[in-house]
C-alpha cells in the first residue's frame, strides 16, 4: 500500500510554488512600499485599479479591504435597508447572504442548478414572489459565480430588469473568468471580489474589489471606502467604513496579476483534465454555454450512497486533501434558518451539501499528482 504514497504531502491550494515563481518580483514590488512609506493610498493602490480595469474590461474599479466588504458598500451605496428584499443563492459562502443582512435587509434565499451549481433562474422568480408575498420590496439580486465559473447572467438579468432590481454580481470566487466573452465585471450594476490569498487571484492577507461601469456609483463607493468622506475630508457626508486595501496588498496584485492570464490557462487544463478522468465516475461541475471558469475550486457530487466521510478518509490516507464547500446551505445554518426561502424549497442546494467534495485545484499542480489524484477517487468511489 505505502507504494502508492505521494512522496510529498499533497497541497489543496498551492500558493508556495506561486510564491516561488514570483519570488524577487514580489520582494522588489514590497521592498518600494517600504521605501516610500505610504502605506494607505499609496501610488501601487491607483496603479492596480488601472490594471484591474483594463484586464476585465470594467470602467471603474474600487480597490477595498475584502470581498465582503466590497457586497457590503454596494449594497450601503444604493441605500438597501430594513424592508427590502435581497434574493441571493443559499448555495454560497455566507459573505453573500450576510452583508445582505447586515443592512437590516432581508436576505430571500433561492435554489441553484444541479449540474452548474449557480442561481437558478426559475428559483430566483419565485424567490421574487416570496418576496413580496411577505411584504418585502425586492431591491436587489447577488448572483454568485460558484468556484470560479459565472452564472447565467442574461437570464438572470433579464428577469432583474423586469422586477425593477439592480444585479450586484458575486464574483469573489471567479474574477477572471467570462460570460458571452464579456470578462466578469462587466455585467450587471457592479460586480464584488475577493483577494484572499486562496482566491484565484489572491494577495498576502485580506483583498478586494467593486468593478462598476456606473460613474456615481463608484464615486460613492471611493465615499463609503473612507467613512462617507465628502469633498472636505472632515465633512463627512454619509455613513461609511475602514475598507481600503493596503498599498502592500496592492504591490503585490500587481506582480501576480501580470500571471494571471497564463494561470487562468493552467487552471483550466488541470479541469478539463480531472473532468475527462472523472466524468464516468462521479458528476463533475457542468460549465454551461458561454460560461468559462477560472476553477477557485474544483468540486465533484459522489454517487448517491457514498459514504462521504469515508472518501474523504480514503483519499487523505494516499496524501490528498479535499475540502466541502458548503456542507450547509446558508438557509440550513443557524444565523440564518430564519430568513425566508424561495416557495417550493431548496432541494437542489440541499442535495449539494449533502454530496458535494472538491479536490486539490491550482495553477501549480502536474500531470503525475492529478494521475495520482483521479486513480484514488476511482477506487474510493468503488469500494
Ligand atoms: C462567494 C463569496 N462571496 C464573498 C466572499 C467574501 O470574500 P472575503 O473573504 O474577501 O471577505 C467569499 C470569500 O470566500 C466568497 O467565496
Amino acid at each position: 500500500m505505502n507504494q502508492h504514497l505521494h512522496p510529498q504531502p499533497i497541497p489543496f491550494i498551492d500558493v508556495g510554488a506561486q510564491r516561488q515563481r514570483l519570488g524577487k518580483k514580489i520582494d522588489e514590488a514590497v521592498s518600494r512600499v517600504l521605501a516610500h512609506c505610504q502605506f494607505i493610498n499609496g501610488p501601487e493602490v491607483t496603479e492596480l485599479e488601472a490594471a484591474l480595469a483594463s484586464f476585465s474590461g470594467a470602467k471603474h474599479v474600487v480597490s477595498c479591504a475584502s470581498g465582503t466588504d466590497a457586497l457590503l458598500m454596494v449594497l450601503m451605496a444604493k441605500g438597501v435597508g430594513p424592508g427590502d428584499a435581497v434574493i441571493c443563492p443559499s448555495f454560497t459562502f455566507c459573505a453573500t447572504g450576510e452583508t445582505v443582512a447586515l443592512t437590516g435587509a432581508t436576505p430571500v434565499f433561492v435554489d441553484v442548478d444541479a449540474e452548474t451549481f449557480n442561481m437558478d433562474a426559475a428559483s430566483l422568480v419565485c424567490g421574487i414572489a416570496t418576496a413580496k408575498r411577505l411584504g418585502l420590496a425586492p431591491k436587489a439580486v447577488i448572483p454568485v459565480d460558484l468556484f470560479g465559473q459565472s452564472a447565467d447572467h442574461d437570464a438572470i438579468g433579464a428577469i432583474a430588469q423586469e422586477a425593477g432590481l439592480f444585479v450586484l454580481d458575486d464574483a469573489a470566487q471567479s474574477f477572471g473568468a467570462s460570460y458571452k466573452g464579456r470578462r466578469l465585471g462587466t455585467v450587471g450594476l457592479a460586480t464584488a471580489t475577493s483577494f484572499f490569498p486562496a482566491k484565484p487571484l489572491g494577495c498576502f492577507g485580506d483583498g478586494g474589489a467593486i468593478l462598476t461601469d456606473d460613474a456615481e456609483l463608484a464615486e460613492r463607493l471611493r465615499s463609503i471606502r473612507v467613512h462617507g468622506q465628502g469633498s472636505d475630508k472632515y465633512d463627512n457626508v454619509r455613513l461609511g467604513l475602514t475598507a481600503r486595501l493596503d498599498t502592500l496588498q496592492a504591490a503585490i496584485l500587481i506582480e501576480k496579476l501580470k500571471i494571471f492570464e497564463d494561470e487562468i490557462a493552467a487552471r483550466n487544463r488541470v479541469a478539463e483534465r480531472y473532468s475527462r478522468g472523472l466524468g464516468n465516475v462521479v458528476k463533475v461541475q457542468r460549465l454551461a454555454p458561454g460560461c468559462t471558469s477560472v476553477w477557485a475550486q474544483y468540486t465533484i457530487r459522489l454517487p448517491e450512497g457514498t459514504d462521504r466521510d469515508a472518501f474523504a478518509a480514503a483519499l487523505k490516507a494516499q496524501g490528498i486533501p479535499t475540502a466541502i464547500y458548503y456542507p450547509k446551505s446558508m438557509h440550513q445554518q443557524t444565523a440564518y434558518q430564519h430568513f425566508p426561502v424561495a416557495d417550493g424549497g431548496l432541494p437542489v442546494s440541499e442535495s449539494l451539501s449533502a454530496d458535494v467534495i472538491s479536490l486539490p485545484m491550482h495553477a501549480y499542480l502536474d500531470e503525475d499528482t492529478e494521475d495520482l489524484i483521479i486513480a484514488a477517487v476511482h477506487g474510493a468511489v468503488s469500494t
